[in-house]
């Protein structure tokens, strides 16, 4: 296939990107605004190759969307492409809406126009919390935070095309994520650096919420599943094997670092802060995917790639997000 990925210079996306040129042997056009959170170092081992190409650009901005078109010639459209975190949605969720309402309308029409596939990556967070049992698709949507409040805006928009239009859509929401190039706003990159460096390891609240944890490789394989096997006008939940408490993320960081329990300090609970994700992945798994990393040995491994490759790290530890994590934590890190 050859495939716009929006967004591709993100985490996840980065990963898809790897996967689809590597493994499929996909053409990928990445189309990325390079926000604090996107970086071509995420992409930098793929730009050597044939298949791969790169430009900037937001999606938002039809013409840099048309002009991506036309020099991708796509069979499908893969949007990763948004703002991504609660913490940042609270502080200021401007950046949200402009990215999941706008961005999502300006991809969709487009597309519509070229009468493309697109695929729309979202999120579990669009269910709300759950204290027992889990989501399926047929649950109903009730976000908490302007982050996933926007995101659930940009999935109706989304079935609103296939609806009124016979667009040939799908959705593709995850559970939390982790693995390699996660920008350490994010729970886990966040608590691995900071264990390394002798950080504080800011716990909101009690740390007894609950998250379904999936390697972004396993998410990355779902989205790709659901391109190729998914029914039009579907949405298909891939929810990671395994659920944690963030207290027992965090004492695992602890253990694999070899940082100190004394660390750990509880600091104000996030405002509106859901206490449980759960995702059941039975329609995905129906179609023949299944995620492969057990959440012990991806930790165990992402832990390592942290150690390991500083020179990713270092860069965004020096830079804005020390502003960021001054203003979020009330602390400054160490150098
Ligand atoms: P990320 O923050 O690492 O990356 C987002 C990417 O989108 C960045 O490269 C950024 O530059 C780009 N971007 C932002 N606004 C843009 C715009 N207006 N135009 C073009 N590019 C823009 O995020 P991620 O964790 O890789 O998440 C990717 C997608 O997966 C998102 O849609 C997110 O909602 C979804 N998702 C994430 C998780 C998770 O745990 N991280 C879980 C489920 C779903
Ligand atoms: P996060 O990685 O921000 O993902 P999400 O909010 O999308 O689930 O947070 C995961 C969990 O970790 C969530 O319950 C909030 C908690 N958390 C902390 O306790 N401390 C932190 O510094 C961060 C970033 C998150």
């Amino acid at each position: 296939m050859k495939l716009l990925v929006c967004g591709g210079a993100g985490f996840i996306g980065s990963t898809f990107a790897r996967q689809r040129l590597r493994e499929h042997g996909d053409e990928v056009t990445v189309l990325d605004k390079l926000t604090y959170a996107g970086r071509e170092e995420n992409l930098q081992d793929l730009t050597e190759d044939p298949g791969f190409r790169f430009l900037r650009g937001a999606i938002e901005d039809r013409e840099a969307v048309i002009a991506a078109i036309e020099q991708a010639a796509p069979d499908a459209i893969v949007n990763f492409a948004a703002e991504t975190h609660v913490d940042r949605s609270i502080a200021d969720p401007d950046a949200f809406v402009a990215t999941h309402a706008l961005g999502t309308y300006v991809l969709l029409d487009v597309a519509r126009e070229r009468e493309l596939r697109y695929l729309q990556v979202s999120t579990d967070e669009v269910y709300g919390s759950i204290e027992e049992g889990t989501f399926t698709e047929e649950s109903p949507l009730a976000p908490s935070s302007p982050y996933s409040a926007t995101k659930a805006g940009a999935d109706l928009l989304v079935q609103s095309y296939f609806h009124t239009y016979g667009m040939p859509v799908s959705i593709c929401r995850g559970s939390n994520n982790y693995g390699p190039y996660q920008y350490p706003e994010k729970l886990i990159p966040l608590m691995i650096l900071n264990a390394l460096h002798g950080d504080t390891l800011p716990v909101y609240g009690d740390g007894m919420q609950v998250r379904n944890w999936i390697h972004a490789s396993d998410f990355a394989a779902a989205i790709g599943h659901v391109l190729e096997h998914g029914r039009p006008g579907e949405v298909y939940n891939a929810g990671g094997p395994d659920e944690e408490a963030n207290m027992t993320v965090v004492r695992r960081i602890i253990e694999l670092t070899g940082a100190s329990e004394d660390q750990i300090e509880h600091v104000a609970d996030r405002p509106g802060h859901d206490l449980r994700y759960s995702l059941s992945s039975a329609k995905v798994r129906a179609l023949g995917w299944s995620p492969r990393v057990r959440f012990e040995e991806g930790l165990q491994e992402t832990v390592a790639w942290y150690r390991e490759n500083s020179w990713w790290w270092e860069p965004i530890r020096s830079g804005e997000y020390r502003a960021y994590y001054e203003r979020q934590y009330g602390q400054a890190l160490q150098d």
